[in-house]
């Protein structure tokens, strides 16, 4: 029998990599609690209704790349491909309208998307995300940008690229889609099969094509930011005079629409030049008929969510820094048989004071035990024979230098503390 593998596009994070994910939260946590962001978690799994009516019918996500399913009661459920409109559901089920606006939450866990996989491209991948939510002011979508941009600088991300756009209101974007129309329509003929069947349904989805072909074409196609309406065009002006307030460089992007239906007004990407074609870190812009569309109340919103497997790829391109690898500080080596029942004791005693050890238990001899604390990058092995319970002793060895002493019983967990903090 073959041995049973992940499926295609997932991939396990081993220990190699998993201390650097966890430098990232640590990061995002922070930057969270300096922005006053509350974190929340979300169910994986929502009634597929959902994200079918939040994230849009016609869009790639809900059409191709949920992992729906029906439950044992034939009830619709889909495996959560984004945490938006996850986000704005848990708002209006707990009547958050009634805090103080806006309601700044972040989350982050695992996301599924049927998409071909390729590096930077998983069907399980990570977001952290982070949203706003009750408040239509441009100076959220400001804070919402400087969010995605504080952490990464504080990760140490660089040549990083903040690309922008408007896409309107549904008050000024019919305009605007049929100007599109009217432009797209005289070569119809050129386009992707893809573009052809998305011209009907969903024509701005063709801004961003990658076919070759298609790009071309749309180099010359209308932008949208000269259809806004006034109030959209204000909004527009406002965040990006914010962002040149705040040292923030960017770049307008007449092409940037971004994959999910629920955008209105600001729409922004970060992108990196390490990443190949997968090439954004971060995407995210605003929602405000986001609720309305998933059966509540009016409620403006606006977010972002970054992928932290792009992010960590990304910082393992440009050689970044993870910050220590965590290692094990001791490690508990018994000489003889007749040490083990005072190594246990010695290894829980060392535990208790917050310091961390481990040992064989094994019954590997003197030599392997030394080779396997050196195997954990252990700073110290402490070494229990028969000879050091006679004197009362622990022999010390630093395992970088070589050098050992005998330490005395009583005074090790300060000996241990005073040596690991050097
Ligand atoms: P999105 O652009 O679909 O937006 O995804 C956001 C980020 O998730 C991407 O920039 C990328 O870093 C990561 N990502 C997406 N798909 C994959 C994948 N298959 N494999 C690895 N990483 C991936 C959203 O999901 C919106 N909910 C963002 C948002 C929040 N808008 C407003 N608030």
């Amino acid at each position: 029998m073959d041995i049973i593998k992940a499926p295609r596009g997932v991939r396990d994070v081993l220990p190699d990599e998993s201390w650097k994910w966890a430098y990232v939260m640590d990061a995002a946590r922070k930057v969270s609690n300096v922005f006053g962001y509350s974190e929340v978690h979300l169910p994986i799994f929502e009634h597929t209704e959902l994200f079918a009516r939040g994230i849009g019918d016609s869009t790639d996500v809900v059409e191709k790349e949920m992992y729906t399913f029906e439950d044992r009661s034939g009830r619709s459920l889909t495996l959560r491909p984004e945490l938006t409109a996850s986000m704005v559901r848990c708002y209006l089920e707990h009547g958050m309208s009634q805090k103080v606006q806006p309601v700044k939450m972040w989350s982050a866990g695992p996301m599924f998307r049927y998409e071909r996989p390729q590096k930077g491209r998983y069907r399980q991948f990570w977001q952290l995300d982070v949203e706003a939510l009750g408040s239509d002011a441009p100076e959220v979508d400001l804070e919402i940008i400087s969010f995605a941009i504080y952490l990464f600088d504080m990760l140490g991300l660089s040549n990083l690229e903040v690309v922008v756009n408007s896409v309107g209101c549904p008050e000024c974007r019919p305009t605007y889609r049929q100007a599109l129309k009217d432009y797209v329509g005289s070569k119809f003929e050129l386009l992707c099969p893809t573009c052809q069947n998305r011209f009907d349904r969903n024509p701005l989805r063709i801004l961003d094509c990658k076919n070759e072909g298609c790009r071309e074409i749309m180099k010359e196609a209308p932008g949208m930011t000269d259809y806004l309406c006034d109030e959209c065009k204000e909004h527009f002006h406002r965040v990006k005079e914010g962002m040149s307030l705040l040292g923030i460089h960017y770049k307008e992007d007449k092409n940037l629409v971004r994959g999910l239906d629920y955008y209105t007004k600001t729409a922004f990407e970060v992108l990196s030049g390490e990443l190949g074609a997968q090439n954004a870190v971060c995407g995210g812009g605003r929602y405000d008929n986001l609720a309305e569309a998933i059966g509540g109340p009016h409620v403006p919103g606006v977010g972002f969510a970054a992928g932290i497997e792009r992010i960590v790829l990304t910082m393992e391109g440009q050689g970044c820094d993870f910050g220590p690898k965590p290692v094990i500080d001791v490690f508990v080596v018994t000489a003889d048989d007749s040490a083990k029942r005072a190594a246990l004791k010695l290894l829980y005693e060392i535990r208790q004071n917050r310091i961390s050890v481990d040992m064989d238990y094994s019954g590997k001899s003197l030599g392997s035990q030394l080779k396997m604390a050196s195997n954990k990058e252990a700073r110290l092995a402490c070494i229990l024979g028969g000879t050091e319970l006679q004197k009362g002793v622990v022999t010390v060895k630093d395992l970088a230098s070589g050098s050992q002493e005998e330490v005395s019983r009583d005074s090790l967990v300060d000996y241990i503390r005073h040596s690991i903090a050097h």
